[in-house]
């Protein structure tokens, strides 16, 4: 199937982010109608008036994933603006770079509330007018960590596996809605992610600043919901690590703790 993204009923969440912004942007170059969500209302207005300026129907809707009401007041404000909805993308997400032992039981319950109980609640709202919809998706946005448990990313390759579990899970139970599931599997991007982080003590010669950009990741976000792929991997390091556990899966867990182990007896 290939999904004709022209007039799509669309919301975005994390918008305001690098990569949200990117997509933001991609999404109204393709077309789409975007209710851009996140919780910095000037950027969200900042980013709109950008957008108009680009002949984009968007509005910006100021929201916390985490917020119930929130939530409500998104979906209610993007089927009133648009008459319906076709695509969500879960996007908005907050990472945390420190070992489990010495983490707190808040921050993992924060990780989880925002990558995790947030996107799977918003989507509970909206597939009712999914169901409704034309050519409808949820698009996930998980992570490399979501696919590999990763050493001092704890909280957030639990969550994003979490994300990535539901979205199988919903795979099979959407199509009877005729709504369909795509998980995206980001590598490091260059976003600015890593400015949000709650922690920020992990070891390791992590090279955001040589990841892909933004603006790479976005593009093939869009390809992907255009040719409706079920999982899209994004990232040569992403794709590389993912294949080499996938046949090595023994000698990549011995040579990630080798390098734990290297980084912490400094
Ligand atoms: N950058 C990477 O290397 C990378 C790799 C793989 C996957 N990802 C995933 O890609 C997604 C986007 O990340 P990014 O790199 O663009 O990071 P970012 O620049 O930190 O953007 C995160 C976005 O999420 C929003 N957000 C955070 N908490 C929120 C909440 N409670 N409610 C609503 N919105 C919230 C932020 O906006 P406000 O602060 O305004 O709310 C921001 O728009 C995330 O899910 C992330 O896990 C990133």
């Amino acid at each position: 199937m290939s999904r004709d993204l022209t007039g799509k009923r669309t919301i975005l969440t994390g918008a305001s982010g690098g990569i949200g912004r990117a997509l933001a942007t991609e999404l109204v170059k393709a077309g789409t109608r975007v209710a851009l969500a996140s919780r910095n209302a000037d950027k969200l207005n900042a980013l709109a008036s950008d957008l108009k300026a680009l002949g984009g129907d968007v509005i910006a809707v100021p929201t916390d994933v985490t917020n119930p009401d929130d939530r409500r007041h998104l979906v209610d404000a993007a089927v009133s603006a648009f008459g319906g909805l076709d695509l969500l993308v879960n996007n908005a997400g907050v990472g945390s770079w420190g070992h489990f032992a010495d983490s707190t039981e808040e921050i993992c319950r924060t990780v989880m509330e925002v990558n995790f109980f947030g996107p799977i609640e918003l989507t509970r709202l909206a597939v009712p007018h999914l169901t409704a919809g034309n050519q409808a998706a949820v698009v996930n946005v998980t992570s490399m960590c979501g696919r590999k448990g990763m050493p001092a990313w704890p909280e957030y390759s639990a969550s994003k596996f979490a994300l990535v579990g539901m979205s199988e899970a919903w795979r099979a139970e959407f199509a009877r809605f005729d709504v369909d599931v795509l998980t995206i599997v980001p590598g490091m991007t260059d976003s600015g992610f890593q400015n949000n982080w709650l922690r920020t003590d992990g070891k390791a010669d992590l090279r955001f600043d040589a990841g892909m950009t933004p603006e790479y990741l976005a593009a093939k976000i869009v390809s992907a919901i255009r040719k409706n792929r079920t999982e899209t991997v994004v990232g040569s390091e992403a794709r590389r690590l993912l294949r080499f556990n996938r046949y090595f899966p023994r000698l990549t867990n011995w040579l990630i703790a080798r390098k734990v182990k290297k980084l912490y007896s400094k």
